[in-house]
């Protein structure tokens, strides 16, 4: 089983440098797949209600559990705030549903999945006759914030965090937060590497955690269905990075997930598939040099992949992050 580099949060509990990512996982893929996951020593999970899995991870997560094969106290797991329920009033009805769907009984990690709301219908997002979702312009960050450290407090959350949140709507996190967030998820990969943000978390001590690290080809189906066809870059075929590879005997995917992870970032790759998700995890028994980091930070083109634009009408949110 991988030898996994963990990271320490500026609370003191450790994670993972190394998170199996669940999007876009249907229930049979992900059952099949957080099995192979947890054999090939991954303990470190992201889930998300949005994603619609999260009750087949917690079957799969008990089984394990109920089996003895792994202890609770050794798994990581992160789960977020849906955009249905971005406001103070859902925070404890859609974390006790993680919670209960999850089969868990405290989250190691929980985040705010994203800096805007929604307004929701049982069916989904509630959208306007043109198709654009009817957005909830209510959206209070601090006051979520007090929520989740409530929670804290009632021991049923042990950290906490933001996702998709720029710069400013940290900053007013950090200067209104009792207890500070762990982590910031955000898209983040070597065409999109994300260094000023980077070092603003470092300067805070607070770790980032990269989705999307190998550039996320499945999203061209997402845009699909919003009528959009996106011309996604193939980051495992960049020529400098297949040449550090070679070099080193690993695949592409290795090496750009050793960059990220020596930057100090963690990163939570997905894949469904037995060997590719064994090679993601198996980055820490070989090194890349000094050369090979600054090649790797010259590739940069910042490409955002991830722009919500799936959510029509999404930018006219007033806390939409990507200005
Ligand atoms: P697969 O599941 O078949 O391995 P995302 O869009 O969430 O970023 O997904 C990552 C994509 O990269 C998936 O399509 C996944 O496909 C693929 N992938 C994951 N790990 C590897 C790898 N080591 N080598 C090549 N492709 C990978």
């Amino acid at each position: 089983m991988a030898n996994v580099e963990l990271f320490t949060l500026n609370n003191g509990i450790k994670m993972p440098a190394i998170g199996y990512g669940t999007w876009r996982a249907p229930d049979e893929e992900i059952e099949r797949a957080l099995n192979l996951a947890l054999e090939a020593g991954y303990r470190h999970i992201d889930c998300a209600p949005v994603y619609l899995n999260e009750k087949v991870i917690g079957k799969v997560l008990k089984e394990w559990i109920d089996a003895g094969k792994v202890k609770r106290e050794d798994l990581f797991i992160t789960t977020k705030l849906p955009h249905h329920g971005n406001n103070a009033e859902s925070v404890e009805k859609n974390l006790k549903k993680s919670l209960s769907d999850l089969s868990l009984t405290y989250i190691d990690l929980y985040l705010i999945h994203v800096p805007f709301g929604f307004s929701e219908t049982a069916d989904g997002p509630m959208r306007e006759p043109n198709g654009d979702i009817v957005l909830d312009l209510s959206t209070d960050h601090v006051a979520i914030w007090k929520k989740f450290e409530e929670f804290v407090g009632a021991g049923l959350i042990k950290s906490i965090g933001v996702s998709n949140f720029n710069k400013r709507q940290l900053q007013r996190i950090l200067d209104n937060a009792t207890i500070k967030p762990v982590s910031l998820q955000i898209e983040l990969h070597v065409y999109f590497q994300q260094n000023e943000l980077v070092d603003f978390c470092k300067a805070n001590n607070i770790v980032v955690t990269a989705y999307s690290p190998l550039g996320s080809k499945g999203i061209a189906n997402l845009y699909k269905q919003s009528g959009k066809e996106l011309d996604i870059p193939d980051l495992l075929d960049i020529p400098e990075v297949k040449s550090i590879a070679t070099r080193l005997g690993k695949t592409p995917a290795q090496i750009l997930l050793k960059w990220i992870v020596k930057r100090g970032v963690a990163a939570i790759p997905k894949s469904t598939n037995a060997n590719r998700l064994q090679q993601n995890l198996s980055i820490f028994d070989f090194d890349l040099t000094a050369g090979d980091m600054e090649t790797m930070k010259g590739l940069n083109r910042d490409i955002r992949i991830v722009t919500f634009d799936f959510f029509q009408g999404i930018q006219k949110h007033p806390e939409f992050p990507f200005k």
